[in-house]
């Protein structure tokens, strides 16, 4: 893809200026390919991987080696966007293994790494973004910790959550994130919260006043009939097309000669 590359400083800029910020998942060459065709601007090797890809029933069983070989597939498409990937559950529960995972991520063609939680990891994201790799947040609804939680719910309902969502915010913006991905936050929340901190906010069912949206590329193409999603209406039935196709496809092979 021709073009300056994006950098987290460049996705920094663009709330400044005012621009939003379309932002997909990717985790394989082909896919990374193709959003980078389009201009994307950021491409994200999601954990989400675990659900969309691996089969698993949600994001809490994927492993860095698992998310390695996923970012060295979709880093091998050299994309002019902005290429991040997730921190695995359990893979920065201290500055030590934060460090040393989100340096394995980069080794694998990572450009910046992502992780859950606000407060309670500003240890790590600042020694992350002191050894110079850009850092993402993720507030919200935090999928690694769903099996606690007990399913995905909305946040920033009741006034602890919505206190809760300022000052993580707030700690993710002075430990040097340069963005936060706000997910199923009450709309009314995302948009205070995209107000108050100076990085950008890129939101996954939080309502249209952040300064940019994510989706599960999957989910946007209708990849994925099994799940029934209420933040996302597929733009296309992949599935379907498929499904359709290689159905034609088996009734051309089979009824050859005869
Ligand atoms: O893992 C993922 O794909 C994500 C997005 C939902 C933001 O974290």
């Amino acid at each position: 893809m021709v073009g300056t590359k994006f950098t987290a400083e460049a996705i920094r800029g663009m709330k400044q200026r005012g621009e939003k910020i379309a932002a997909l998942t990717a985790y394989d060459f082909p896919m990374t390919r193709l959003l980078d065709e389009v201009g994307i601007p950021l491409i994200l090797v999601g954990d989400s991987l675990g659900m969309v890809v691996l089969g698993y029933p949600d994001t809490t069983q994927v492993t860095v080696a698992e998310m390695e070989h996923h970012v060295r597939a979709a880093a091998r498409a050299k994309p002019r966007a902005l290429l991040v990937a997730d921190m695995p559950f359990h893979s920065y529960q201290n500055v030590n293994s934060a460090l040393e995972n989100a340096r394995r991520l980069v080794s694998a063609g990572a450009e910046a790494v992502k992780a859950e939680g606000g407060r309670e990891i500003q240890e790590q994201v600042r020694a992350i973004v002191e050894c110079g790799i850009p850092f993402l947040g993720h507030l919200g609804m935090l999928p690694q910790h769903v099996q606690e939680e007990g399913g995905y719910h909305i946040k920033g309902k009741t006034n602890p959550e919505h206190a809760a969502l300022l000052a993580d915010a707030d700690a993710l913006t002075a430990a040097g994130a340069f963005g936060i991905v706000l997910e199923l936050v009450a709309p009314s929340v995302a948009r205070e919260l995209t107000g108050r901190v100076p990085i950008p906010t890129i939101g996954i069912g939080a309502g249209a006043n952040c300064d940019g949206q994510i989706l599960v590329t999957p989910d946007l193409l209708g990849m994925l009939p099994w799940y029934n999603l209420k933040h996302v209406k597929p733009k296309l039935n992949a599935a379907e097309q498929m499904r359709e196709v290689v159905k034609e496809w088996k009734t051309g092979v089979e009824t050859i000669n005869s």
